[in-house]
C-alpha cells in the first residue's frame, strides 16, 4: 500500500469523486480542491461540517477519510500555496474545469479564465514547490472531426476543434508540452476521455447534471425516473447500422481504475516528458443500441422521438485504446449493460441526484477569485429544467 499523498482538483465531480473511491481503495492519500461551482454542497448538523455531499459519500463508501477538503479555486494563487505549504504532494491529478461545449461558445472568455488561466496558476505553483508530476484531465474533443477511426493519440489535434472548450484541453496539453520541454524533470500525462458513463456500484455517488442533461446516458436515466418526458434522438440518417450515430462509451469506474494505473506507473518510474492516452472503451455503440441496452438492463422503457441531426456530428467515433492496453496494462472490464445498470441504480436512488440527502444542502455561493463566476448551482430545480447544459464531448451523438 502507497500512502503517497495526492493533490485532486475538482475532486466534488462526476470523475474526480469516482477516481477518488480508487485512489483511496489503493492506499493513496488525498488532499481534495474544489470551489462547488458545480458541486452541491451540504451540511452535517450533527458535526458542524459544510462540504460536497459527494465528498461525504465517497469517504462513506471507501471507509477511509480524505487528509483534507479545501473549498477553494485554482485561479487562487495565494490559497494555493498556503495549501502547498502544508503539504507535500507527489502528484497532483487536475480535474477542475468548466465542461460545458454549448455554454463555452456563449461564455468563452469565461471557460479560458477558468480553465487555462486556473491551469497556469496550478502548474506555476506546482513547479514553486517542486510538483512535477501531472495528470491532466483532457477530452477526446481535442480531435474534433475524425480523419480516420478509431482515433489514436497519433492523430492531429486542435485543428478541427468546434468549440472554446474543446480549445481549453488543446491549449493547456500544448502548455503542458512547452513546459516538458523546457523543464526536463517534468512528468505529465494527458488521459484523454472518450464518454465516460454510469456510476460506482453502490449507486451512492453518479453523474449529476445541472438542467436538462446534454449527454445521452444521463438523459435516458433522468426519462426513466421521470424527470424528463422522453429522450430525443437527434437524426436517424446517419450513415451507421441503425441510422443513429456510433459514440465510444466508458464505464467511470474503468475510467478511475485509468487514473490509478497512470499515476501508479508515473510514481514507480523515472518517466519525464508528456505522455498522453485515450481512455474509452475501443468500441462503438449507437444511440438505440444504448437505449435498448438500458432497457434490457433496467426493465424500464425510454420513450424517444427523432429529430433533425445537429450540424458537426459525425456518424461514428470511437477510440484506439491500444496505447493504454499495452504501455498502462489496462483495460476497460465493464460492458455497456453494466453502465447502464449502474446508471439506472445511481439515478432510482437518487432521482434528483445529491439534493435527495437527509442533510441540509447549502445555499452558499461557489468561491471564486473575482465576483464574476457564474453560478451553476443554487438554482431551483424548474430554473434549472430550463436550462441546457451541455456537457463534454461535442461529438456525441446525442448532444
Ligand atoms: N464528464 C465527461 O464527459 C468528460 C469528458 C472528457 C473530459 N472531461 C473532463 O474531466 C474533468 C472532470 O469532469 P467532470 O465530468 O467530473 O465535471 P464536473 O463538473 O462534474 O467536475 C468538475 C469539478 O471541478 C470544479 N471546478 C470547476 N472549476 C473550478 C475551479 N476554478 N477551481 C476549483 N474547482 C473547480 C467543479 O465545481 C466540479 O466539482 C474536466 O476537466 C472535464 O473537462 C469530462
Amino acid at each position: 500500500m502507497t500512502n503517497q499523498l495526492i493533490l485532486v482538483t475538482g475532486a466534488a465531480g462526476y470523475v474526480g469523486s469516482h477516481c477518488l473511491i480508487e485512489l483511496l481503495n489503493n492506499g493513496y492519500k488525498v488532499v481534495a480542491i474544489d470551489n462547488c461551482m458545480n458541486a452541491i454542497e451540504t451540511e452535517d448538523v450533527t458535526h458542524h461540517t459544510i462540504m460536497p455531499e459527494s465528498l461525504r459519500r465517497v469517504q462513506t463508501i471507501t471507509g477511509h477519510q480524505l487528509v483534507k477538503y479545501y473549498k477553494v479555486d485554482i485561479n487562487d494563487r495565494k490559497q494555493l500555496d498556503t495549501i502547498f505549504n502544508e503539504h507535500r504532494f507527489e502528484a497532483v491529478i487536475h480535474f477542475a474545469s468548466l465542461k460545458a461545449v454549448g455554454e463555452s461558445c456563449q461564455i468563452p472568455l469565461e471557460y479560458y479564465r477558468n480553465n487555462v488561466s486556473g491551469a497556469v496558476t496550478l502548474f506555476e505553483t506546482m513547479k514553486k514547490y517542486a510538483v512535477k508530476r501531472l495528470i491532466f484531465s483532457s477530452s477526446a474533443t481535442v480531435y474534433g472531426y475524425p480523419d480516420y477511426l478509431p482515433i489514436d493519440e497519433k492523430h492531429h489535434t486542435g485543428r478541427n476543434c468546434t468549440n472554446p472548450y474543446g480549445r481549453t484541453k488543446f491549449f493547456i496539453e500544448e502548455i503542458l508540452k512547452d513546459l516538458c520541454n523546457s523543464e526536463k524533470d517534468w512528468n505529465v500525462v494527458s488521459l484523454r476521455y472518450f464518454n465516460p458513463v454510469g456510476a460506482h456500484d453502490s449507486g451512492e455517488i453518479g453523474e449529476d447534471p445541472q438542467g436538462i442533461p446534454n449527454n445521452l446516458m444521463p438523459y435516458i436515466a433522468q426519462v426513466a425516473v421521470g424527470r424528463q418526458p422522453f429522450l430525443k434522438v437527434f437524426g436517424n440518417d446517419f450513415n451507421t447500422n441503425d441510422g443513429t450515430g456510433v459514440r465510444d462509451y466508458i464505464h467511470i469506474m474503468d475510467l478511475a481504475s485509468g487514473h490509478v494505473v497512470t499515476l501508479d506507473k508515473m510514481l514507480s518510474e523515472s518517466d519525464s516528458g508528456w505522455e498522453v492516452y485515450n481512455l474509452g472503451a475501443g468500441t462503438g455503440y449507437s444511440v438505440l443500441d444504448v437505449i435498448s441496452a438500458f432497457e434490457k438492463s433496467t426493465g424500464v422503457q425510454i420513450p424517444y422521438k427523432i429529430f433533425d441531426r445537429r450540424s458537426g456530428d459525425v456518424d461514428e467515433l470511437w477510440a484506439d485504446i491500444g496505447k493504454a492496453t499495452n504501455q498502462l496494462n489496462w483495460k476497460p472490464k465493464r460492458s455497456l449493460k453494466e453502465m447502464c445498470a449502474h446508471s439506472w441504480n445511481w439515478q432510482s436512488k437518487n432521482p434528483m441526484g445529491y439534493r435527495t440527502n437527509n442533510r441540509t444542502e447549502m445555499k452558499s455561493k461557489p468561491v471564486t477569485q473575482t465576483n464574476q463566476q457564474i453560478t451553476i448551482k443554487g438554482k431551483s430545480i424548474q430554473q434549472q429544467q430550463q436550462e441546457v447544459n451541455n456537457n463534454d464531448m461535442d461529438m456525441v451523438a446525442y448532444e
